[in-house]
């Protein structure tokens, strides 16, 4: 049975490190080959509602009709494919070899970013409403990222800081929210502090942290609060879970979607 946080929508240090996030954009990996599994055409998101069945056609017929698969329910925080899907150290990423439907990044540094579509719209709104507060944009510098990337990446910073250490900063293959094209690491068009802790403290940090909501983005990994999410504080890494999670988690002051979900923390991998 899906888990969903729909019933939940109606009612209701720091420590300069570098992160898995920092290597540029992945160059497609042979092994394990990712599988274009499902590519939406009209995923659901928490405003539009699953599309009611169509009805059963009244004359015999010799051979069952196509179905299109199910897609997943709004609110949905197990399947891939949802915009509201819950990745951490305790909840991998199924299948591993999940590949989201992409496309290019609009606010990208350079051109090899890609992101789930409904990120890349957000992501743009988001860009020209902070232009207009600050004056500075918003420039992607890592997106999504695959299975095989991932593992390139987190191998890297075990072999350089041995797995305790990798493991504050880098998620494991199959665990990282980068893998859902709903996550990116950013900085401002400033170019200040990117990928360091200090970005929280800039102006284009600042003002993520506090209008990304607004359009339906969270700061994954705030400061101090490791025990629940597994990792230092990310000011740069933020994730899309659409607008109305977002604002349900401001209104309710909830610090992690953890918390918001009342998933349990995932300070390790158990
Ligand atoms: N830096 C985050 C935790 C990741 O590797 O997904
Ligand atoms: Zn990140």
């Amino acid at each position: 049975m899906r888990r969903t946080v729909g019933l939940v929508l109606g009612t209701i240090a720091a420590v300069a490190v570098l992160s898995g996030c920092a290597a540029p954009e992945p160059v497609p990996s042979a092994s394990p080959t990712p599988t274009a599994l499902e590519t939406p055409t009209a995923t659901p998101t928490a405003q539009s509602p699953s599309p009611t069945p169509t009805p059963t056609p009244s004359t015999p017929a010799t051979a069952a009709p196509p179905q299109a698969a199910e897609p997943p329910a709004a609110g949905d925080i197990e399947s891939a494919t949802s915009l509201q899907v819950l990745v951490n150290k305790r909840t991998p990423l199924q299948p591993a070899d999940y590949l989201p439907e992409l496309v290019s990044v609009s606010t990208a540094q350079d051109g090899d970013e890609t992101v789930r579509p409904e990120v890349d719209a957000a992501l743009v709104a988001m860009s020209d409403a902070m232009r207009v507060d600050i004056g500075e944009g918003i420039h992607v510098f890592s997106s999504y990222r695959s299975y095989a990337r991932q593992t390139e990446l987190y191998n890297g910073y075990v072999a350089r800081n041995g797995q305790a250490v990798a493991d504050t900063t880098s998620a494991r293959p199959g665990h990282s929210e980068h893998q859902t094209g709903l996550a990116v690491d950013l900085r401002g068009t400033g170019g200040v502090c990117e990928l360091d802790v200090c970005f929280g403290d800039t102006a284009a940090g600042r003002w993520v942290a506090e209008h990304g909501w607004e359009h339906g983005f969270i700061v994954r990994y705030p400061d101090g609060l490791q025990g629940i999410t597994g990792y230092h504080y990310e000011p740069w890494h933020i994730r899309f879970v659409g607008v109305e999670v977002s604002t349900a988690m401001h209104e309710q002051g909830a610090r992690t979607y953890e918390e918001y979900l009342g998933s349990g923390s995932a300070p390790d991998y158990g």
